[in-house]
């Protein structure tokens, strides 16, 4: 054992890289992609050009905009092999993990291992964009015992997979909120599944494994899993009377609270201030949830027990009941966050290529050394 190792677990404030691609002040609860405030970018811009942004660097022209767009809707489509697959899939299992598999097999479909040539590595970027809500919509389509519904190239890519999933088109309010949850979860700095993806990267895997590795790190209730947990919390507490009692039982007993804390923001984070504003103007159009009024609740009540530690709302609080409003299934919620993430996971991937070095950390060992080896008919 090296004595001078420092152990820093989760590498809590331990750099693992120099990136451009986004920027938190987790104080005055700022994210920037690119240098672009998100909340700009979440009511000015779209989904395509927030790619185009995360992935070059700087906001597109027109005509690269309109180019950029054109590739995106023609390859939406799946290939009959990959949908044939999907269906083989239990239905019972989660749509993370059909995206997961989805994309894993992608790369044989695609089997670009040069990932030293910048063409072939920005047409995987803008497949694995393109492809991923088509996949989540298939997946859901087909264990419902639907047919999936093929991708329309008249639409954007919001309302596009809005289309996939209901067969129906989404009115224009809709569309946007939907446009803006992607924007809002785009990228968001060197948070797990970004590392994921980048350690994958180094050892110069293929992209289609680079983000598997990073979808399968989304999946876990500590990340981007919380958005269903907190419905089911909410569920669970079940009227605002309850919030008080609940959330003090809760504390005591030193729970975690789903959708609540954030190893950065030490405020309330600014997507899910955002994400709140977006939940009125869906709740125009649908009912409005009672669950909302609870999580309003919640949040207030949290305030007073959490806060003075810097345990605020983060992005998943008010995620899952903007989806809800719109009719989306819960297990659904994460696979959209990344249909989103996938942007942030490509700029950090080929971020990350530009200056390349395997992922290699140490480990401090407390296991025994020489031990001697006991025949099986010998041991106790
Ligand atoms: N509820 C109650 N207490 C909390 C919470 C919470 N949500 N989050 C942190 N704490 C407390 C811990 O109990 C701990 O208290 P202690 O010092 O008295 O032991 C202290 O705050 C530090 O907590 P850690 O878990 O060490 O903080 P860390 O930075 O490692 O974790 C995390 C961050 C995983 C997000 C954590 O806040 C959490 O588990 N939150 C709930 C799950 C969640 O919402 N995840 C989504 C995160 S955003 C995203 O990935 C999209």
């Amino acid at each position: 054992m090296s004595p001078q190792l420092e152990l820093r677990p989760g590498l809590a404030d331990v750099p693992v890289a120099e990136s451009a691609v986004s920027f938190i002040d987790g104080k005055r609860a700022r994210l920037e992609y690119r240098g672009i405030a998100v909340e700009t970018l979440a009511r000015d811009s779209s989904f395509e050009e927030t790619c185009w942004l995360l992935l070059k660097g700087d906001l597109p022209t027109q005509r690269e905009l309109t180019d950029f767009d054109d590739q995106l809707r023609h390859h939406r489509r799946i290939k009959y092999k990959l949908t044939d697959l999907i269906k083989c899939l239990p239905e019972t299992g989660h749509p993370m993990d059909a995206l997961q598999a989805g994309v894993a097999a992608m790369g044989m479909f695609y089997p670009s291992r040069d990932v030293t040539n910048a063409k072939s590595n920005w047409d995987s970027a803008v497949r694995l964009i393109a492809k991923l809500p088509t996949i989540v919509s298939a997946f859901h389509r087909l264990r419902s015992g639907d047919e999936a519904v093929p991708p329309r190239d008249d639409l954007d890519h919001a309302g596009n997979f809005y289309w996939m999933l209901f067969e129906r088109e989404p009115s224009p309010a809709v569309r946007k909120v939907l446009d803006a949850c992607l924007i809002l979860h785009a990228e968001h700095t060197m948070n797990a599944s970004t590392f994921s993806g980048r350690v994958t990267g180094s050892t110069l895997a293929n992209p289609y494994t680079v983000i598997s590795s990073a979808i399968g790190t989304l999946t876990g209730p500590l990340h981007g899993g919380a958005n269903e947990e907190v419905l089911d919390m909410l569920e669970t507490i079940g009227s605002v009377e309850n919030a008080r009692p609940w959330l003090e039982k809760a504390v005591a007993e030193k729970q975690k609270i789903m959708g609540m804390g954030h190893r950065v923001y030490k405020v309330k984070d600014p997507r899910a201030t955002v994400l709140q504003e977006l939940a009125e103007h869906v709740f125009v159009e649908t009912s409005r949830p009672k669950d909302y009024e609870l999580a309003v609740e919640v949040e207030r009540v949290a305030a007073g027990l959490l806060g003075p530690k810097g345990i605020y709302p983060n992005v998943d609080f008010y995620s899952g009941i903007v989806y809800s409003a719109l009719g989306i299934p819960r297990d659904l919620f994460t696979p959209i966050f990344a249909i989103a993430r996938v942007a942030g996971w490509l700029a950090h991937w080929l971020e990350q290529l530009k200056n390349n070095r395997i992922f290699r950390p140490e480990q401090i060992y407390v296991g025994n050394h020489d031990v001697p080896y006991v025949p099986l008919e010998k041991r106790p």
